[in-house]
């Protein structure tokens, strides 16, 4: 099955957590002998924020936490639980509805309360989640993130908004009908998660205007109402990072465009063309820190075969780039 249905679209319409399937392999340690020598002494503890429509302790969730658990003996991993005291149904509403910031702040406040972070920690976002982890790298008082690795995560935005499940969750449609009745309306700015990571580059004074949450993040926060740049806005930036590790999906069509999770947009004159991010003027002016990352050797915009979240099953894509950015001694 295709893991998008699980960790992005898990949705049901009675809120029950879809039967999953193996996310990254088995609990079992895989016999790679490409892996690195395992186990690490004093593995630093890793977080994870689930994707759209999943829950923190779904049935993948919790094996993808025992797959690190097992490459990783000793590993503290916690999962974000957003909201907070959610139960799972409100979980995955809250993916859907609601303020982004607000679960982002909730997020910080729960990691904030967490010993076995307080020496800081490395993080996977899983699609949508990596934006709350950068929303926690750039704004949170908590302590740090040390690497940061997203998977489809859609950093400079979707132009398009995410399909629905098949068949169509009751959630899901209310939230596209709601968007489509106008995404970057005040209310639909406040309300649906996905419009406030919606940028559409045809219309960036709509954006600039109406957007808080992904314009912030990126730094773009145009002009503030002293006539200065809003730029402070993008906070701490990404560069305290030790890495940051953004794995886009080669074939991936639920984020539009897929390599908005390396930061590159369409072409709003040619919708076929692909705008890198050195060509951005997020890079050029280095808005939130990527380009000293990136003359540092610490941004890493990696690749995974297959669509949206397909992270390849045991031994595969998403289980190497776990084994190689996670699990560093602390
Ligand atoms: C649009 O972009 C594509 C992909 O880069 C390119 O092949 C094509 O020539 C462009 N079309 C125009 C009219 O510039």
């Amino acid at each position: 099955m295709l893991i998008a249905q699980l960790l992005l679209l898990a949705t049901t319409a009675a809120g029950a957590p879809a039967p999953a399937q193996a996310v990254l392999g088995s609990a079992a340690p895989s016999p790679d002998s490409s892996a690195p020598p395992s186990p690490r002494p004093n593995p630093r503890p890793l977080v994870v924020w689930h994707g759209l429509g999943d829950t923190a302790h779904s049935k993948g969730m919790d094996q993808f936490a025992d797959y690190v658990r097992s490459e990783f003996p000793g590993i503290f991993v916690h999962a974000v639980v957003a909201p907070t005291e959610g139960s799972p149904s409100d979980e995955q509403k809250a993916g859907w509805w609601g303020v982004a910031e607000e679960l982002a702040q909730g997020g910080c406040d729960q990691i904030k309360g967490i010993a076995e972070l307080e020496g800081g920690f490395d993080a996977i976002g899983f699609s949508q989640g990596g934006l709350f982890l950068r929303w926690y790298a750039q704004y949170c008082d908590g302590p740090p993130i040390k690497n940061l690795i997203t998977f489809g995560t859609p950093h400079y935005g979707i132009a398009a908004l995410i399909p629905c499940p098949e068949p169509p969750t009751l959630t899901c449609s209310l939230a596209a009908r709601a968007a489509k009745a106008g995404i970057y309306t005040r209310w639909a700015q406040s309300h649906l998660i996905q419009a406030q990571y919606y940028r559409d580059p045809a219309r960036m004074q709509e954006f600039l205007e109406q957007n808080s949450f992904l314009r912030d993040l990126n730094g773009e926060g145009g002009v503030d109402e002293g006539g200065g740049s809003g730029r402070e806005d993008g906070g701490r930036g990404l560069v305290r990072l030790e890495n940051m590790v953004a794995i886009a999906f080669r074939d991936d069509t639920t984020v539009v465009p897929g390599l908005s999770a390396h930061w590159a947009t369409i072409d709003p004159l040619n919708t076929t063309h692909i705008i890198p991010l050195e060509e951005q003027e997020l890079y050029r002016g280095d808005f939130i820190g990527l380009k000293r990352l990136k003359k540092a050797g610490r941004l890493h915009r990696l690749f995974c075969p297959g669509q949206h979240m397909d992270l390849g099953g045991e031994g595969g894509c998403g289980d190497r780039l776990v084994r190689k950015w996670v699990g560093w001694a602390a």
